[in-house]
């Protein structure tokens, strides 16, 4: 069912773009436009814009834009009728009944429902008597029956039917059950079976506190040690963050990022409520993004391990490139932050709490490091180290931040500090200039066309994919012209197949009087969505003048009517004189 064409406009002039995407990031005056550091991928400069005459965004950097449905969508990670009525009821609309029963809707909810069913079900078999050892094991791991409830742990019976014949009592079907990730078909196909057997519960709650799925541990040293629910139609581990439900309400701006579902309980019972680990994969930008939407600090708290400390690494630069502050916690002996914490007995949340105070940040940690690979009593290590450590510094963009490490390494070495910052200086110079060639060839790169994902003829034919965007651009920003572009060419003049659907698309839109972009987001895919604003959003770039709206057209029109080499090689002479005959009067 669709929304009518009256619903999305109101809603959409009830949810002004500028305000919204306000209330998700900062976002500055910039001309006519507002802009920001992306939400949607990590950045230092700003690429995002709003551009508030057609309630549209673009980011220059990721290729990302749409509507303000569109930006909903992106950042609350919800479809399209999701968005919708997330936004309306925003502001205070109701959604018609009718358009909300697509099945897609329909199926997210009953694996919602499924799973928070699941839950219930494995959080009271932890506390009858099939949940015995479960429950001894997770107490043998000092957790309070406190942390057990806030948690939602449970236990999944060591029977391979426990869960489908209780959700299947509850009204669940086998296709809702699949979708959901809780049940596998058997190998013959005929019939259903539980995906968690004989492990202890982790629940995965989102921001909206539904349960979004599970992660599984066994109880032995059996392997995998861990199953997650693969990713699903409410589910994608990229995106999400464990306990993130509990750390946006802990009062503080700062997040412990730890490496597993244990280490972030054991830290919550030791009274910081405020740790998130990623769900069995390795940090993202997403989730990088995400904690930037909570805080300001990240403190990583991974594994002593040597795996740790790579992950650690890598999360750094992660971290930074979202502009987040970042620390790093050292957990001594080797351990994790649930084994330090169990170790210390006790005192455990005291001593973690000793720890967490003394963590220093990501570049003290990247120095120190750097400097366990170095003999520093020979002259070759210390020049090596300093080679090193210079490099690590020019990365830093904030000038006293390099000042600061550069009086330190100057004690530490013993070497003059004005000719470390000269050196500093012309490491972020080098560097400046590769981001600069790189920038370059991006865009060399996106103007050849190859990268145009919509629009494969793009690369092929430039320059006329060009003056068909151009076009388009031209017409979406002047709708009065529609009557002067309609004399001169149609929609079947253009060359390129996507141009030749856009074109359609807005001309017949605008010709029944009816606002180009109210309801793009519901008429293209979100990559199609994020294409169309790039065109368009280039309008500010290009000539905007009849004389250019002009040239577009001819270029268009001269293309389309040029034979292919295919078709001039079969051609009589008759053909190929009235084509030059053509082409001479364009030119006139
Ligand atoms: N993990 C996983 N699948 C595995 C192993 C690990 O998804 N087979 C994920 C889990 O999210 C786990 C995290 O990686 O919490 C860290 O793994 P690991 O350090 O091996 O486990 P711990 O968190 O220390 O778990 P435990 O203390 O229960 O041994
Ligand atoms: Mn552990």
């Amino acid at each position: 069912m669709r929304l009518s064409e009256d619903f999305i406009a109101e809603l959409k002039y009830k949810s002004d773009i500028s305000d919204i995407a306000s209330s998700y990031m900062q976002l500055k005056r910039r001309g006519r436009n507002l802009v920001g550091l992306c939400p949607f991928h990590g950045e230092k400069t700003p690429s995002f814009n709003i551009y508030a005459e057609n309630g549209s965004f673009y980011c220059f950097g990721c290729g990302v834009g749409g509507d303000v449905i569109t930006f909903i969508m992106k950042i609350e990670n919800l479809d399209y009728m999701e968005a919708v009525k997330f936004l309306a009821q925003r502001a205070g609309m109701t959604v018609p009944e009718d358009a909300v029963d697509d099945s897609m809707s329909k199926l997210r909810t009953r694996v919602y429902e499924a799973n928070r069913e699941a839950a219930r079900f494995f959080y009271s078999k932890l506390l009858s008597p099939e949940g015995k050892d479960a429950l001894s094991y997770l107490r043998g791991r000092a957790l309070s029956d406190k942390t057990i409830t806030r948690f939602g742990l449970g236990y999944a019976p060591n029977n391979r039917y426990a869960l489908t014949n209780h959700l299947k009592s509850k009204g669940f079907s086998d296709s809702e059950l699949i979708a959901a990730n809780l049940v596998f078909k058997s190998r013959s196909g005929n019939y259903v079976v539980d995906r968690f057997v004989d492990r202890v519960m982790f629940p995965i709650i989102d921001l909206r506190g539904n349960v979004i799925a599970f992660g599984g541990r066994i109880m032995s040293d059996q392997k995998p040690k861990y199953l997650n629910t693969s990713d699903t139609i409410v589910f994608n581990k990229s995106q999400n963050l464990f306990s993130l439900n509990n750390a946006k309400n802990s009062g503080t701006k700062r997040l412990i990022l730890c490496e597993g579902y244990m280490d972030v309980i054991a830290v919550n019972q030791a009274g910081f409520t405020d740790a998130v680990a990623t769900l069995g994969t390795a940090l993202t930008t997403e989730q990088a993004m995400l904690m930037k939407r909570y805080c300001d600090e990240v403190v990583i708290c991974y594994d002593a391990d040597e795996a740790g400390q790579k992950a650690t690494q890598r999360a750094i630069g992660i971290l930074r490139n979202t502009g987040l502050v970042v620390r790093v916690l050292s957990i001594p002996d080797g351990k994790d932050p649930d084994e330090f914490i169990r170790k210390n007995g006790d005192k455990g949340a005291a001593a973690f709490k000793h720890i967490l105070e003394n963590s220093g940040n990501d570049v003290e940690y990247r120095l120190f490091k750097l400097k366990q690979g170095f003999d520093l009593n020979s002259a070759d290590g210390k020049f090596a180290y300093l080679s090193q450590a210079v490099k690590v510094l020019s990365t830093l963009d904030n000038r006293m931040e390099q000042d600061i490490y550069a009086s330190k390494l100057s004690e530490e070495v013993a070497v003059e500090k004005n000719s470390i910052m000269e050196q500093i200086r012309k490491s972020a110079k080098s560097r400046y200039s590769n981001d600069r060639k790189a920038d370059f060839t991006k865009l060399q790169s996106k103007m050849s066309g190859r990268d145009d994902k919509m629009n494969p003829e793009h690369q092929k034919k430039p320059r006329v994919t060009i003056a068909e965007q151009n076009l388009i651009a031209f017409l979406v920003n002047n709708p009065d012209k529609l009557t002067t572009i309609n004399r001169l060419i149609s929609p079947d003049d253009f060359v390129t197949e996507f141009n030749k659907k856009l074109f359609a698309y807005f001309f017949d839109r605008i010709k029944d009087s009816k606002e180009p972009l109210t309801t793009l987001s519901a008429d293209f895919t979100s990559e199609e969505v994020s294409s169309i604003i790039a065109i368009i959003s280039n309008y500010s770039q290009v000539a905007a003048t009849d004389s250019a709206m002009m040239e577009y057209i001819n270029t268009i029109k001269e293309e389309s009517i040029k034979p292919s080499d295919t078709d001039i090689a079969s051609a009589s002479t008759d053909e190929l004189d009235s084509y030059l005959k053509k082409l001479k009067e364009k030119r006139k």
